[in-house]
């Protein structure tokens, strides 16, 4: 058995910000953010309640729905997240308390932008091996909070947001996966968490922002995005023509139409919302499937191809038949 989507669902903040907006705020311009990244406005949490776990239940609930299943059926809860409201408990049990899916365990994956595949890898994994059928994964951010406002060069790129899958255990659904990580690329993208602190340890350094380098990380994501989609067309033995859609990690239009141009496929086969959403991390690849769905751009049998990259280094994807 393998893994299939059976559910989608999303969530985006009510408010939202346009390049405009914030050239009032910094030393930016709409032409400078459209032309190098093709985002014009992005969604941001407005509010105490707005969290990363009322976006994800939100999400979960819609995806539950279009799946039709109870929370109580689920298995397994997978959140994929680098901006969790608490350290501890993970996010996903607070979303099965939420839920009340009592007979889900429950944890959350740190893949950055790749969350998302790294959790469809794990579930499939799950899967096949026979331990779990019905299963729920999120990928959620809420980037605003960890991002440097003073520093133009990455906070305009950045939006947030919850898309989210139910999955269950089916003849057909997943054809080929692969996921990989080289934490020497560590420091391109990186945002640190708490330093030491006990009696005997004295700092004065407050908790970072994210810090990202950027021109790495387009080279890095041009290169291994390509990378991965010829590697999992050339396990599954298919053509790029064979593929319906490839909903690619949502960063840069720039990056997205250079991968397009190298495997010499039309943009149409891209479909894209970081004009609209901005790069939501985690969320992204879920947002544009659940965008896509509910377009009723999808028919059974259609093939996706996802593929992601993020901090860590990490990178992932998931060829698929709806
Ligand atoms: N508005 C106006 N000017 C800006 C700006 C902004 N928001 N941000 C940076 N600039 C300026 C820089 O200060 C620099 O000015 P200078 O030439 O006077 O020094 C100039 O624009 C060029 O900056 P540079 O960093 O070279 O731009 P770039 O063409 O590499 O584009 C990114 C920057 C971030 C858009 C691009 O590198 C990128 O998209 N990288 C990938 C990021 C990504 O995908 N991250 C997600 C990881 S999951």
């Amino acid at each position: 058995m393998r893994a299939k989507i059976i559910g989608t669902g999303s969530c985006l903040p009510e408010k939202i910000v346009t390049n405009e907006t914030l050239s009032a705020i910094m030393d930016t311009s709409d032409q400078w953010i459209r032309s190098r990244t093709g985002i014009r406005e992005r969604h941001l949490v407005s509010s105490e309640t707005e969290t990363t776990l009322s976006m994800a239940v939100q999400a979960a609930r819609e995806a539950l729905s279009d799946a039709d299943i109870l929370p109580q059926q689920l298995d397994l809860i997978i959140v994929a997240t680098v901006s969790s409201d608490y350290i501890t408990p993970a996010a996903a049990c607070l979303v099965q308390k939420e839920l009340g899916a009592c007979h889900a365990a429950a944890f959350d994956i740190n893949a950055a932008c790749s969350g998302f595949l790294f959790a469809l890898n794990t579930v499939d994994a799950y899967i096949q091996a026979g331990i779990y059928q019905t299963a729920l994964i999120i990928g959620v951010e809420t980037l605003s909070k960890i991002l440097d406002w003073s520093d133009r060069s990455t906070c305009v790129l950045f939006g947030d947001g919850a898309g989210a899958a139910v999955i269950k255990a089916a003849e057909e659904g997943m054809i080929a996966s692969l996921q990989g990580s080289d934490g020497n690329g560590s420091d391109v993208l990186v945002c640190r968490n708490r330093t030491n602190n006990n009696p005997w340890i004295s700092t004065d350094k407050s908790p970072d922002y994210l810090y990202m380098n950027g021109q790495e990380v387009f080279k890095f994501a041009v290169k291994k995005e390509t990378e991965c989609i010829q590697i999992l067309l050339e396990k599954a033995g298919m053509e790029p023509e064979e593929v319906t859609y490839f909903l690619l990690h949502q960063a840069n239009y720039r990056i997205i139409s250079s991968i397009a141009r190298k495997l010499k496929l039309p943009p149409e086969k891209f479909p894209t919302n970081v004009d609209h959403c901005g790069n939501t991390s985690a969320a992204s690849i879920p947002i544009l499937l659940d965008e896509i769905r509910k377009d009723r751009k999808l028919s059974p049998g259609d093939i996706l191809l996802l593929s992601g990259f993020g901090a860590g280094l990490t990178w992932g994807a998931a060829l698929l038949r709806w």
